[in-house]
């Protein structure tokens, strides 16, 4: 397993932490290469929970080489408090390299983040508030700050000096009662500094090294393909690309260099914030999902949207990916439904696609496919006899989703612990 990407095919939250932990022990190194304090990435391994938003999956293995590569947005004052609470875990969190070209969110990205969204009135997206879209919008804009900055004390002075009065005017346009001062954002910069400084380096350079190497590199996804800025529901979506492109340009490994894509599905849908969301189930079925699956946001804690399996979206994020292999989580979620539906298609008033569309505001009715459900899943029977121990509704629930697809499914999910998981 050279270079293998990680890829969330759906709106985020498919359990990209639980599979980037799991294919973990055969990686050196695990990188995040995009995204911020936007993802919540849960992983439960040796009865303990951790629940990660900027720090890369691998973290919580001491031997291996966690990387946040030149794609991410930091928040430093967030990534001081995951290492700290890790540190309260047990985990020592000291084998970690921060990219000298990731952006940092400032604090005026945060308070731009709630103004933008209210401002949008009927268009809000409801957003993390964490201050990602802004952050992303400097870098695009070539304003922003970068890790690297904290390592040239005076270079960051005087680009303070030109920022924060252009951001003050912004945030008065707004009508934010908030002065910004240039001292003593410097001089929280600066604490960070001394207390990560020497973490931040070229990572694109130390990650072509080690893969000359021939270390195993494991490239983490947040948010999913269809919160993907290019991509996906535009304009609800984050501000990075999610997809494999990304990949590549957020750690700086060349494009050839990645010879596995998995794609994370979760065996139905779910969705947090604003947007089109064809298979959405606004019942009893819908609330169950939520219910089963414990579908409540690990960043903002709001309850997830729910709905059937939707294998136009995964299809469109197979394709967009390239992805080689698919790990379907959630499995056990399903249990107990008497019927389970997948869409296939949409019905739209320019007639029946496959594909999906740019606009998807408009009528799209979601064309379902039926199958039998089933009533119970023996986790540890699954765990012990592999896929062979799954009930054979189950069985052609996957097969289906695979012949769909045509790319099979290496990897299945049946519980939230790192042990509750098969290959194929
Ligand atoms: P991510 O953002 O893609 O990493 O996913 P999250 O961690 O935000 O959300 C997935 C949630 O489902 C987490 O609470 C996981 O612990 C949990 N989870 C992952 N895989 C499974 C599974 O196969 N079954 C169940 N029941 N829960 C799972
Ligand atoms: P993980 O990595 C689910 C959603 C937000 C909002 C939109 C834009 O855990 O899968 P942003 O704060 O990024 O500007 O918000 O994107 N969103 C996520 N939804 N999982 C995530 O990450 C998400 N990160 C952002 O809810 O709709
Ligand atoms: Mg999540």
């Amino acid at each position: 397993m050279p270079v293998r990407a990680i890829i969330g095919t759906q709106w985020g939250d498919e359990g990209k932490g639980k599979v980037t932990d799991f294919y973990g022990e055969w990686a050196d190194v695990i990188v995040r290469f995009q995204g911020g304090n936007n993802a919540g990435h849960t992983i439960i391994a040796n009865g303990t929970t951790f629940k990660l938003h900027l720090l890369p999956s691998g973290i919580i293995r001491e031997d291996k080489l966690s990387v946040i590569g030149n794609g991410v947005v930091i928040d430093p004052e967030v990534l001081l408090t995951e290492i700290k609470e890790l540190r309260g875990q047990g985990i020592p969190a000291e084998n970690l390299r921060i990219s000298d070209r990731a952006h940092i969110i400032m604090p005026y990205h945060k308070l731009l983040d709630g103004a933008e969204e209210a401002f949008r009135m009927g268009q809000r997206i409801g957003t993390t508030k964490r201050g990602i879209g802004p952050c992303y919008s400097d870098k695009i804009a070539r304003l922003g700050v970068r890790m690297g900055d904290l390592l040239e004390p005076e270079k960051l002075r005087e680009k303070l000096e030109f920022l924060i009065p252009l951001k003050q005017r912004i945030l008065d346009a707004y009508g934010i009662e908030e002065n910004l001062v240039v001292e003593p954002i410097y001089r929280d910069l600066t604490a960070v500094s001394e207390k990560i400084g020497h973490l931040i380096t070229d990572t694109s350079v130390l990650l072509r090294e080690l893969r000359q190497e021939g270390k195993s590199i494991l490239l983490e996804g947040a948010q999913g393909s269809m919160l993907d800025i290019d991509h996906g529901t535009y304009p609800f979506t984050t501000s990075s690309n999610t997809t494999i492109g990304g990949a590549v340009s957020g750690s700086g490994l060349p494009a050839s260099a990645i010879e596995r894509v998995t794609g994370i599905v979760k065996a139905y849908t779910t969705r947090v914030g604003e947007g089109p969301f064809p298979t959405e189930l606004d019942d009893e079925i819908g609330y169950h999902l939520g219910e089963a699956g414990k579908e409540f946001g690990t960043t903002t804690g709001r309850s997830r949207r729910c709905g059937w399996l939707d294998l136009v979206v995964v299809k469109h994020a197979v394709e967009l990916n390239g992805i080689t292999d698919i790990a379907l989580t959630k499995v056990d979620v399903l249990t107990g439904l008497k019927e389970i539906k997948v869409c296939t298609a949409y019905g739209t008033d320019k007639g029946v696609t496959q594909n999906f569309p740019a606009e998807a505001a408009g009528p799209i009715t979601p064309i379902y496919e039926s199958m039998e459900g089933w009533s119970e899943l023996d986790t540890d029977r699954v765990v012990e006899e592999g896929y062979e121990g799954l009930p054979k509704e189950a069985k052609r629930y996957i097969e289906f989703i695979e012949n769909f697809l045509g790319v099979r499914v290496s990897m299945i999910s049946v519980g939230p612990k790192r042990e509750e998981t098969i290959i194929r």
